[in-house]
């Protein structure tokens, strides 16, 4: 059921986030994900952040789990099992990805090997030191722009004001609820599909840790398009605990 990997190679992408690179022969679609396991530690989704022969992990440092998979080192093993998920589908010929946080790392595969005619990336982050895999996206998009809250870096503001700088045929999002939330409210007739992240324990739809309103994001995402994502109304308000409690963001 698991999956076992040697790491090939670690990078270090800024001062919390770490990418891990490791040689797997399975076929990954853009926005698929794997739940990651560490014995004796925790198991956690993660995005595939590199699908090609070399695949990869990209994640920030926030407690035990993801403190564990930084302190793996090249030649160790890693656990996995998946890929698990719905992915990104090309609609339109002008695509407008917005990257919030580390949901960029969920976007570059895609932003990388789609075939839109344009690609307007947008990364947005509270400050330059959190960015990363610019340098990556940069040859791959048509326009490229960083926001940061603080205006550290690029335009000060939020990543979400693209939507009125830009024309787009459809827009592709993954980063912090409340930032989709503002993009599904804002994004009229345009195409839309956003990838989320929820609690999650089984990640094949057998537990509803991760369900939002009638859609377990694990089985029916994390990859959601428009129409699905307008029936959530607790997207960008309302969150479960480990537990399965709702509380607010
Ligand atoms: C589909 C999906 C894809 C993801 N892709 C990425 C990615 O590419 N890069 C990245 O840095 N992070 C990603 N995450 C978030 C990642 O799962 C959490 O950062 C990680 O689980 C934190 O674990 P921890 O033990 O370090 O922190 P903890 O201290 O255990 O938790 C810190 C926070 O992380 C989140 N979290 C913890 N456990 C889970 C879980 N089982 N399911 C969902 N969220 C959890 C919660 O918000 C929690 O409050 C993704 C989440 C989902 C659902
Ligand atoms: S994590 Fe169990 S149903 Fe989604």
């Amino acid at each position: 059921m698991y999956r076992m990997v040697n790491i090939q190679e670690k990078i270090k992408e800024n001062r919390d986030v770490y990418s891990i690179i490791f040689r797997d022969d399975i076929k990954v679609k853009p926005g698929q994900f794997a739940m990651i396991w560490i014995p004796g530690v925790d198991e956690f989704p993660m995005s595939f952040s590199y699908i090609g022969n070399a695949k990869g992990f990209t994640f920030k440092v926030i407690g035990e789990g993801t403190k564990a998979l930084s302190s793996l080192e090249v030649g160790e093993r890693l656990f996995y099992r998946g890929p698990y998920g719905k992915f990104y589908t090309e609609k339109g010929e002008k695509a407008l990805f917005i990257a919030g946080g580390t949901g960029v790392a969920s976007l570059a595969p895609f932003i990388e090997d789609s075939n839109f005619k344009e690609k307007i990336v947008v990364i947005g982050a509270k400050t330059k030191d959190d960015l990363f895999f610019i340098d990556r996206l940069k040859n791959k998009s048509s326009v490229f722009t960083i926001f940061t809250e603080d205006g550290s870096l690029g335009i000060k503001g939020l990543a979400t004001d693209s939507l009125k700088l830009y024309n787009f045929d459809s827009v592709y999002a993954c980063g912090p609820e409340k930032m989709i939330r503002v993009i599904v409210d804002q994004v009229g007739n345009k195409e839309m599909q956003a990838s989320l992240e929820r609690y999650m324990k089984c990640g094949i739809g057998l537990c509803d840790s991760c369900a939002i309103n009638g859609f377990r994001v694990c089985a029916d995402g994390p990859v959601f398009n428009k129409d699905d994502l307008i029936l959530m109304k607790d997207l960008g308000r309302n969150y479960r605990t480990p537990s399965g409690k709702i509380s607010s963001y």
